[in-house]
């Protein structure tokens, strides 16, 4: 991990470390195995890494008992080779469910699927992987009272189904952080998730559910306008005060016009990354940052639609491809690089 003349750590990982935080990307392994550059900047710059699809049930468990670890197993070997954790990401997500589990979780509501699936992936994990999101993206305001998603899940065993899952990760993973993962939770007109996330939360602990972490996704859109420093903060401040930690767990930025120049896009693009992590690491729960990928090369986020795309794409047209990640599609620093970094550098002030 390299230092500028001046002292100051040059690799996000040095930077965050400072202020006794992490640095760390979602990743595939096979991007990594073959692509060198790619390779060399996880290296440089990370502390973390997140499986961007290969722990999912779908892709961990495709058929019925037919388990899929070699992707994971790679990620987590090359983790371990150059001193970097893994966050689990994720056990349970209602986008992720193979077919064949659905059909049982809504014909049957069998809970020995959902815990055969944990004790698969946990008792191979379950040491290597220390962290965990048990549940991703439970909440959905709007449809329901308690603000939970309808989803295979919730029709099968309730909304206590979320507990559950808790109980069984501790049960199989006594040792490992568990959390819950959620998106759009930082703009201002997100007060209803929030409220939503906020009286869940209460609820489980007072339940003594074994939640431990909050992941916040940090998916920023320019199209939705600043962060409302004041609003956002004050979150933080009531998930802290529940005694969670958190981590900003798939920092990426969707822009709104690709027509700009490429130099204004890319100060915007990391002038809404520092503006929200200054608020978030404000916050001493927040422990970590993660970003959804290291390059543009690979951005998940798609041209000009608010849909998603592939989350590989080299031939995508420059104008065409996002520029929502630390690193150009050449793998050169962007300003988003610099703002990430300025922002841990600013925190250990
Ligand atoms: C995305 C991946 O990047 C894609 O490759 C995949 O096809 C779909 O999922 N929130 C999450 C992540 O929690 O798991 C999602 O990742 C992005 C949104």
């Amino acid at each position: 991990m390299g230092f500028r003349k001046s002292g100051l750590p040059s690799s996000l990982a040095e930077a965050a470390a400072g202020t006794g935080r992490y640095y760390g990307t979602a990743a595939q392994i096979e991007q990594v195995d073959s692509q060198p550059d790619l390779r060399a900047a996880i290296v440089r710059e990370c502390a973390w890494l997140t499986p961007e699809y290969s722990l999912k049930w779908d892709a961990v468990e495709p058929e019925p008992g037919t388990h899929v670890f070699a992707p994971v197993d790679g990620l987590v070997r090359f983790g371990d080779t150059h001193g970097m954790k893994v966050h689990g990401h994720t056990l349970l997500w209602h986008r992720s469910v193979p077919a064949w589990a659905e059909r049982i979780l809504s014909e049957a509501k069998d809970w020995g699927v959902i815990r055969r699936h944990f004790s698969a992936v946990l008792a191979r994990y379950g040491q290597a992987i220390d962290q965990w999101d048990v549940v991703n993206e439970p909440l959905e305001p709007g449809h329901r009272d308690d603000g939970l998603r309808q989803n295979v899940f919730l029709d099968a065993f309730g909304p206590d189904y979320i507990r559950r899952a808790l109980e069984e990760a501790r049960i199989q993973a006594p040792a490992a952080r568990l959390m819950i993962n959620e998106y759009g939770l930082e703009y201002a007109d997100e007060r209803a998730r929030r409220r939503c996330l906020l009286k869940f939360i209460e609820g489980l602990k007072a339940a003594g559910a074994p939640l431990d972490g909050l992941g916040i996704q940090g998916h920023l859109d320019l199209g939705r306008g600043t962060i409302d420093a004041t609003s956002f903060g004050d979150f933080l401040a009531e998930i802290a005060a529940l005694g969670l930690f958190i981590v900003v767990t798939e920092l990426d930025v969707r822009e709104a016009d690709r027509q700009l120049p490429v130099a204004a896009r890319d100060r915007r693009v990391a002038d809404a990354v520092r503006r929200y992590l200054d608020v978030a690491l404000a916050q001493p729960a927040v422990r970590g940052v993660i970003t959804w990928g290291m390059t543009d090369r690979h951005s998940w986020l798609s041209p000009s639609t608010a849909g998603e795309g592939l989350a590989t794409d080299t031939a995508r047209a420059p104008r065409d491809r996002n520029r929502g990640l630390p690193f150009d599609a050449a793998m050169h620093r962007k300003p988003m690089h610099s703002a990430i970094r300025e922002s841990f550098l600013a925190a250990s002030r």
